[in-house]
């Protein structure tokens, strides 16, 4: 199952995202205000629980957030959404998952993983730029789901059918929401039009 945001607040700031001449800053801020309107989608459902406060008026009951989150970025390029998506919920505990690409096969190499222990309602929220193959995404939900955890999403800034389709295959009760889809892999496996490498832009290691 996903969603494509397609925006014109999104396709704006996502269009300023691609743009080769954006330097790392403008980049960081861009991912981050795009995957806080990720958030604000895909966090639409969370449960609620009442709670009575008193406002200068009168008592009423009011709701919070009864659901535990834990946000897990995908190291590294995963970081740049974490603090506009840990604002949105600063009570969420914060779990990583460390994926690097092999350059020649594309298939992701896992190369580190701390989590929280999840109880049986836990949120977790998988936060990654790039879907595209596929790998890096469902090799971290099979992590995530080995280390107890059930409720899954994914907040992603880029996706292409060929990682929609294999998240799909392999995880299909994982929600994916993403700002854009665009076209296809090229033979480098790389997201076209896409941005490049999102780590790269990123933190300035081009
Ligand atoms: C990028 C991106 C995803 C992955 C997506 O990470 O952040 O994790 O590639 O590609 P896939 O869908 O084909 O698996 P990369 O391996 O470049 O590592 P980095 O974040 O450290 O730059
Ligand atoms: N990883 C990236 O950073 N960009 C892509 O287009 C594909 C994988």
């Amino acid at each position: 199952m996903y969603t494509i945001l397609e925006h014109p607040l999104l396709q704006h700031r996502v269009t300023l995202l691609r743009d080769i001449s954006t330097p790392p800053k403008l980049f960081r801020e861009l991912a981050g205000e795009i995957s806080a309107f990720l958030a604000y989608e895909a966090f639409r459902d969370l449960e609620t629980g009442p709670r009575r406060v008193c406002t200068p008026f009168r008592e009423m009951e009011g709701g919070t957030i009864a659901t535990r989150i834990v946000l897990v970025p995908i190291l590294r390029a995963g970081m740049g959404m974490l603090d506009a998506v840990l604002n949105l919920v600063p009570y969420a505990s914060v779990g990583v998952l460390g994926m690097q690409r092999n350059e020649e096969t594309a298939e992701p190499i896992p190369y580190y993983a701390k989590l929280p222990k999840p109880d049986g309602n836990t949120l977790a929220v998988l936060l990654d730029p790039m879907l595209a193959t596929g790998g890096s995404a469902c090799d971290a939900v099979t992590t995530l789901k080995k280390q107890g955890y059930h409720r899954i999403i994914f907040l992603n800034l880029i996706c292409c059918p060929e990682g929609l389709a294999r998240l799909e295959r392999e995880h299909p009760d994982v929600h994916v929401w993403s700002a854009v889809e665009d076209e296809c892999l090229n033979e480098r496996k790389y997201i076209v039009p896409g941005l490049g490498d999102a780590g790269d832009r990123l933190f300035g290691t081009l």
